[in-house]
């Protein structure tokens, strides 16, 4: 396994939980996944470590966490989130897909699994330029999927709120922001990484094989179901 974070402590502590937890080969990368140059360079070293890739999650993103509007936003903050967000997964498809689509295996040669958002699929005002890099994303995965067919699949997750390093770990920070947006959750609770994880090891397994260019939407019905009173 590869793993890539910008944050090395964070990487550190992850390489030794996998390798402790599953005995598995792991090749932490410290890179920004948003520079072209860093993501190639991670390309070189996964494909010299290991004969194939066979599933591709793109996961890094962020900046949402400045709730202001758009027309407040400056050019750098644009840059900034979109760099991140929705270019980070553009560059690295461009990177990893090329190798991947050969590989031998049938009848799907390698999987891509997006990490979008639920703010991707209904704009939230208060974080405008996030939810357009995210909305980018769903838009990037369906372009990809009907690239890489018949041999990848490519997939996207759009979380709802979860707890996690967005939200400082904190249910209380998590909280907080779901109700500064007024956010009610028809499940009847928070998020977790489990929640998200669990889909993103379906799309990575053969259970999944038919299933290409979707967006998974994991909310709890935020968004669908809207406003019913919980939390
Ligand atoms: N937590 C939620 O409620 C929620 C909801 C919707 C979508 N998401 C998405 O889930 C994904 C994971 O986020 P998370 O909630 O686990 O937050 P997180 O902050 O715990 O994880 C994001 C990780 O991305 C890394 N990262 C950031 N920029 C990077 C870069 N340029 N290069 C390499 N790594 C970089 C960070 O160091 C961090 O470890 C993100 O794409 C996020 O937008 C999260």
């Amino acid at each position: 396994m590869v793993l890539n974070d910008i944050n090395e402590e964070g990487l550190e502590e992850t390489t030794k939980m996998v390798k402790s937890k599953f005995g598995s080969e792991v090749l932490p990368i410290k890179a920004d996944v948003s520079i072209g140059d860093e993501v190639n360079q991670m390309r070189k070293k996964a494909f010299s470590t290991f004969d194939n890739i066979f599933v591709l999650v793109n996961n890094a993103g962020g900046g949402v966490s400045s709730f202001k509007n758009i027309l407040a936003r400056t050019e750098e903050d644009w840059h900034k989130i979109l760099d991140i967000n929705l270019k980070s997964q553009w560059l690295m498809a461009k990177a990893f897909c090329r190798k991947m689509k050969p590989q031998k295996f049938e009848p799907i040669s390698g999987k891509v699994i997006n990490m979008a958002s639920i703010a991707g699929v209904r704009p939230e005002a208060q974080t405008p330029v996030y939810s357009i890099a995210k909305a980018g994303i769903i838009a990037l995965t369906k372009i990809l999927a009907a690239q890489l067919a018949p041999k990848m699949t490519v997939n996207s997750i759009a979380p709802g709120y979860h707890i996690t390093g967005l939200y400082n770990n904190s249910e209380q920070a998590l909280k907080d922001a779901m109700e500064v947006q007024g956010i009610k959750t028809p499940l009847n609770r928070l998020g977790t990484v489990e929640d998200v994880s669990k889909v993103a090891v379906f799309l990575a397994s053969p259970l999944s094989d038919f299933i290409t260019a979707q967006n998974i939407v994991v909310d709890g019905g935020v968004i669908t179901v809207g406003v019913a009173a919980h939390l």
